[in-house]
């Protein structure tokens, strides 16, 4: 980690300072607008605690889902700020704009060690612009600046990298867990080192797959975007999920693993259905027998098999992205029983993607696990190399 965090922040640089920190609090609701997984909220807790501790003045600011800059009432963000105030047993303030002169009144109005959770932050168009005015409003808020939001450091937005430019800017300590782990345990790991990706679109992973094949001894590839590897390679797929532009590069990276001599495997079998429905009448066909009519929804019995026997001998082991339909029960069976191989491997597990922790959730699995990522899009960017712009913006170490 070669970033200040807020353990760099002496006692004196908190007490009674307006403390502004981006979190990543873009969790999902339910039907009755409540917080249906809070996971990320609860990752965030250490640093809040820490900085509530400390006497600072703490200043919240997240996004929740994708408003387009303009107001949404079902993004607003009191669901969170009642939830964390639940998990913290104290009260969290909740303003109704994250600027403007309101805003600035329950700022300067806060006491130490009280918390104030300002409004989606995306209500802003300004805010995925990274608008330098609107990150200098946000910034005029507070004395230090910490980022928290590892899920959103992916992005060069105002209150995740231009805010950054005007206050001392430092991680929070779910960030710093987050890259610790991604980068130690995925760039020095125990071998074997094995990576399964699943997912729908071969065309959203391809750059980790390139970056992986530099790292891994073995690969396993399930859910949708398996069919582009098998049309690929010049077999029949029905009406399962394809991408018809990423065929020649599916069959670049399958060559780049032969050189690399890393184990490169594709499911032997599959469960098909005309739809991917509950009550769809289904079929386990062979990878290379798929029925025209039928698409593949879920992994067969003698794939579940394969991937548990490569699954047991990793020592380090990746997983992004489920293996099959996995929020239909009728299709969940692979991905759950993928996610019971993967908790029993004894390995060092690195999880990530909110599909794979919904999985992981649903397997009951969760202690087994050594890190589940908060970042879905964050953490593939990471692993490929990519610099993350809401990491790059803190000060250097
Ligand atoms: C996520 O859920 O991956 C992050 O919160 C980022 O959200 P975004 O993809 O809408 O930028």
């Amino acid at each position: 980690m070669n970033k200040k965090t807020i353990k760099d922040l002496t006692g004196a640089d908190l007490k009674g300072k307006r403390v502004l920190m981006r979190v990543d609090f873009n969790v999902p609701l339910n039907e009755s607008s409540e917080v249906a997984d809070d996971t990320r909220i609860v990752s965030s807790l250490p640093s809040i605690r820490y900085l509530v501790n400390a006497g600072a003045r703490v200043i919240l600011v997240s996004h929740l889902g994708r408003p387009k800059g303009e107001i949404n009432e079902k993004l607003r963000m009191d669901p969170v700020a009642k939830r964390l105030g639940e998990l913290l047993e104290k009260e969290v303030k909740k303003a109704d704009d994250c600027k403007g002169d309101n805003v600035r009144a329950l700022t300067d109005s806060l006491g130490e060690g009280e918390i104030l959770l300002l409004e989606n932050v995306r209500f802003y168009s300004e805010e995925e612009a990274n608008d330098p005015q609107f990150a200098k409003e946000l910034a005029s808020l507070a004395d230090v600046y910490v980022n928290d939001a590892f899920g959103t450091a992916h992005r060069a937005h105002a209150s995740t990298a231009g805010v950054a430019g005007h206050l001392p800017a430092y991680a929070g300590f779910l960030m710093e867990k987050e890259l610790e782990c991604l980068g130690d345990k995925l760039n020095n790991p125990c071998r074997p080192f094995l990576a399964i990706l699943g997912g729908a679109k071969v065309s959203s992973k391809i750059g980790v797959i390139r970056k992986l094949l530099e790292k891994v001894d073995g690969l396993l590839i399930g859910g949708g975007m398996s069919y582009t590897f098998i049309k690929a390679q010049g077999y029949e797929v029905g009406t399962s999920l394809l991408e018809e532009g990423m065929l020649d590069e599916a069959l670049a990276v399958m060559d780049i693993a032969k050189e690399k001599n890393v184990d490169f495997i594709l499911p032997l079998d599959f469960i098909v259905a005309e739809e991917g429905k509950e009550d769809s009448p289904t079929q386990v066909v062979d990878w290379d027998r798929m029925p025209p009519d039928m698409g593949g929804f879920d992994l067969g019995p003698r794939t579940i098999e394969l991937f548990s026997k490569h699954i047991h001998k990793a020592k380090t082991i990746f997983w992004n992205g489920p293996v099959g339909l996995f929020e239909v029960q009728a299709f969940s069976r692979g991905t759950v029983e993928i996610a019971k191989a993967v908790a029993k491997s004894g390995a060092e597990i690195v999880a990530g993607g909110g599909d794979t922790i919904s999985a992981i959730k649903m397997a009951g699995v969760g202690d087994s696990i050594t890190h589940i990522s908060t970042g879905g899009g964050a953490s593939l960017e990471f692993v490929e190399g990519r610099t993350l712009p809401g990491v790059e913006a803190l000060l250097d170490a």
